[in-house]
């Protein structure tokens, strides 16, 4: 596997490639990878003939008081990952590498879409998202890109950048990946102490609940969100941010489960901010 550190590397080995007429794919993370990254990893592998991992904590997505700082890395054990999982190159640069020190052009969807959900408590979060996939588009310039749909809004507004910028890139979205005993997997599960992530089933357990009333006929969005917001309540050390149901591609609220319904949460366990979400096609 191929380790780039610069732009100008990662644009050769890129360009090769293409010549050779091999087609490219890019799963965007930020790192500390998990079984979650590494599903994303295998159905690249799958689908492109060569696949490009980024590796970059992205600065511009994290709030002034979110965990820029202290979120986990691991670069070593990523890459052995990576390797293992039949990746051909990681890019892993610098936040100097990625960002002039006099940056002043980002990539930011006007409509409400990115100010629901997530972007209610985290209102750079996506144009932060939106301008490092931009460049990791620009730089990578892969057939198809893979991401979760754990970030199900994040996967949403990629899915609308993509199409209002015409980047021509195919966008392919893959299943949350879950531990044995449901909780989503995630790079900030071990921010959780012991009791925390006792606690943490709650989102899960949550979502479980919730799609067996949709799945048993609840057309009513309001009463599934209302059940999932009372069991979550039940357990003392979850903070609620948000459960809502919104429109599976717009991301606008919704009373009625009619057409793709996403339905999301963003839970606090102590003070990790933990989400979970499934999608219902009423
Ligand atoms: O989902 C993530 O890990 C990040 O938001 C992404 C897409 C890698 C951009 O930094």
């Amino acid at each position: 596997m191929v380790k780039a550190t610069k732009i100008s590397e990662v644009r050769d080995q890129v360009r090769q490639w293409k010549k050779e007429g091999l087609t490219v794919g890019l799963v965007p993370t930020m790192g500390f990878l998990h079984e979650g990254h590494m599903s994303l990893v295998d159905k690249a592998v799958s689908m492109c003939d060569r696949v490009v991992a980024s590796d970059f904590v992205n600065p511009t997505q994290f709030g002034p008081n979110e965990d820029l700082e202290t979120y986990p890395r691991d670069f070593e054990r990523d890459c052995r990952l990576l390797e293992e999982h039949g990746c051909h190159m990681v890019f892993h640069p610098e936040v100097s590498e990625m960002y002039f020190d006099d940056a002043a052009t980002y990539v930011e969807i006007l409509s409400d879409m990115p100010k629901q959900l997530c972007g209610k408590t985290r209102p750079i979060h996506f144009r932060g998202v939106c301008t490092v996939v931009s460049k990791l588009f620009n730089i990578v310039t892969p057939d198809k890109a893979f991401f979760g749909q754990k970030d199900a809004q994040q996967l949403a507004i990629i899915r609308r950048m993509v199409r209002d910028l015409s980047f021509g890139i195919e966008i392919v979205g893959c299943p949350i990946v879950r531990e044995a005993d449901g909780l989503a997997r995630s790079s900030r599960n071990t921010y959780l102490n012991n009791e925390e992530r006792q606690a943490a089933l709650i989102l899960s357990k949550a979502v479980f609940a919730g799609q067996k009333m949709a799945e048993e006929g609840e057309k009513d969005a309001n009463k599934i969100v209302a059940a999932m917001t009372e069991m979550i309540e039940s357990e003392p050390l979850a903070k609620i941010d948000y459960v809502s149901a919104v429109d599976g591609v717009s991301m606008m609220p919704v009373d009625k489960i009619e057409g793709s319904v996403l339905v999301a949460m963003a839970v606090y366990i102590g003070k990790t901010r933990l989400i979970d979400n499934f999608i219902v096609e009423g």
